[in-house]
């Protein structure tokens, strides 16, 4: 185990944009976890190891209450000042679980089939019907990676659609680490205002659709047990969280698959396959680009490495699911793979709270887009493609196909 201070690997190979920055491959066969200067410019420990990450995650010993690492240079932010209450995405058990639970019933694989199934079976239809109707070269992230992700939310949360520019643009300009901390800040207040003010209206209007008035409830009447700005941080979360990453991953694996031309055929012939093939390109992918933190709440050893009390341990999940220990030909998009876990949609008791919901949008669209246009391809080079190379979220600005 070396000394060095390395800086965290986050510039990808544009000529190569599903692959994750190259520097990971030598840090990963060096050693598992490594000291590392963070984009911030503050330092501590990267983990690069599939083993190792999941330790991280699995170990109560690491807490998720965490400042920023992956904010500009030079811009430390503490999560206890952010504009809006994170909820439980920085709390450890018990209070994260009891939090969690307040949602859980609405995001299991159940109620997504029951609730939303048939509403995603339309939405995505009438998407399909648009396109055919449409130009025969067009931006799939406007046609369909973005406007299905808005309305699932919308949907989910009791959110206008009619609103969608608005959110959007905050969430993008809130999660650009290329931005300044002013024009992030300015993003999070935006919905801050919003969630506020649509709280406001529904109490009003006594409108009880969607989970927004179900947490109002529980923020309500005597017996409550949310505070006014959790329950305005919790819609926020949801908001965000809920549509960004998963048009990221909507535009990302169609490009994905445009670029894999016999797995998308095989997908096409074996419809049955689309499980598998949805949890491979989430690994293959893993779009969450600069990682997430742990601290330490005592001394411990991962990987070899001494770890001390309140140092922070990021895990680079994109170089774990990359990891050749954890997966065969881990560089090769396999949609047959026999995979029994990933850091995708992150890892322990953090794992996302709405993968059932992003996992059933992606199952839903990319077998129904290619049987209806088999001959979609790109209409620019790969290497044209404009990326996301400052997003949270890695994803494409455009996609640009033809049908
Ligand atoms: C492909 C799409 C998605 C990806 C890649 C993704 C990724 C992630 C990751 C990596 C985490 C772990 C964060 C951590 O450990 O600190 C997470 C947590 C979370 N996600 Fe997702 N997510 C997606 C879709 C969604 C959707 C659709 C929703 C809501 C409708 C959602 C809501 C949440 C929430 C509330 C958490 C916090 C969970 C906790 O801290 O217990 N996500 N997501």
């Amino acid at each position: 185990m070396t000394d060095t201070v390395v800086n965290q690997p986050v510039t990808r190979d544009p000529s190569r944009p599903l692959d994750p920055p190259a520097e990971f491959t030598q840090l990963r066969e060096d050693q598992p976890i490594v000291r590392v200067r963070y984009p911030n410019g503050t330092t501590g420990w990267l983990v690069t190891r599939f083993e190792e990450g999941s330790q991280v995650f699995n170990d109560p010993r690491m807490s998720a209450k965490r400042h920023r690492h992956d904010t500009p240079e030079g811009e430390v932010q503490d999560t206890e000042n952010l504009p809006f209450d994170v909820g439980f995405v920085f709390m450890d058990e018990p209070d994260h679980g009891a939090y969690r639970r307040l949602l859980t019933a609405r995001f299991t694989p159940k109620a997504v089939q029951t609730k939303l199934q048939p509403y995603l079976d339309k939405i995505v239809d009438e998407h399909l019907d648009a396109i055919a109707a449409g130009p025969e070269t067009f931006d799939f992230v406007q046609a369909m990676a973005l406007p299905i992700p808005c309305l699932v939310i919308c949907e989910l949360l009791g959110v206008p659609y009619a609103d969608r520019d608005g959110f959007h643009h905050a969430t993008v300009d809130m999660m650009d680490m290329g931005k300044s901390q002013e024009v992030r800040d300015k993003g999070a207040h935006w919905l801050v205002a919003y969630i506020t003010k649509l709280v406001a209206d529904k109490r009003r209007t006594g409108d009880t659709t969607g989970i927004l008035a179900e947490l109002i409830n529980k923020a309500d009447g005597e017996d409550s047990i949310l505070s006014e700005r959790q329950l305005i941080g919790l819609g926020v979360l949801l908001l965000f969280a809920g549509h960004d990453t998963t048009a990221a991953m909507m535009g990302l694996s169609t490009l994905t698959l445009l670029t894999h031309p016999e797995q998308r055929q095989d997908l096409l012939d074996q419809p049955g396959k689309v499980g598998p093939a949805i949890e491979e390109l989430m690994r293959y992918l893993t779009i969450v680009q600069f990682g997430l933190g742990r601290v330490a709440l005592e001394d411990l050893e991962i990987g070899g490495a001494q770890i001390k009390k309140g140092e922070l341990v990021v895990v680079a999940m994109n170089a774990a699911n990359r990891d050749p220990r954890a997966f065969d030909n881990p560089d090769t998009l396999d949609i047959d793979r026999k995979m029994v876990r990933h850091m995708g949609f992150g890892y322990g008791v953090h794992a996302c709270l709405g993968q059932n919901v992003a996992r059933a949008e992606l199952r839903t669209v990319l077998p129904k887009l290619f049987a209806r246009f088999p001959n979609l391809r790109l209409a620019t080079p790969l290497e044209e493609v404009p990326m996301d190379f400052t997003g949270t979220n890695y994803g494409v600005r455009k996609l640009m196909v033809t049908r």
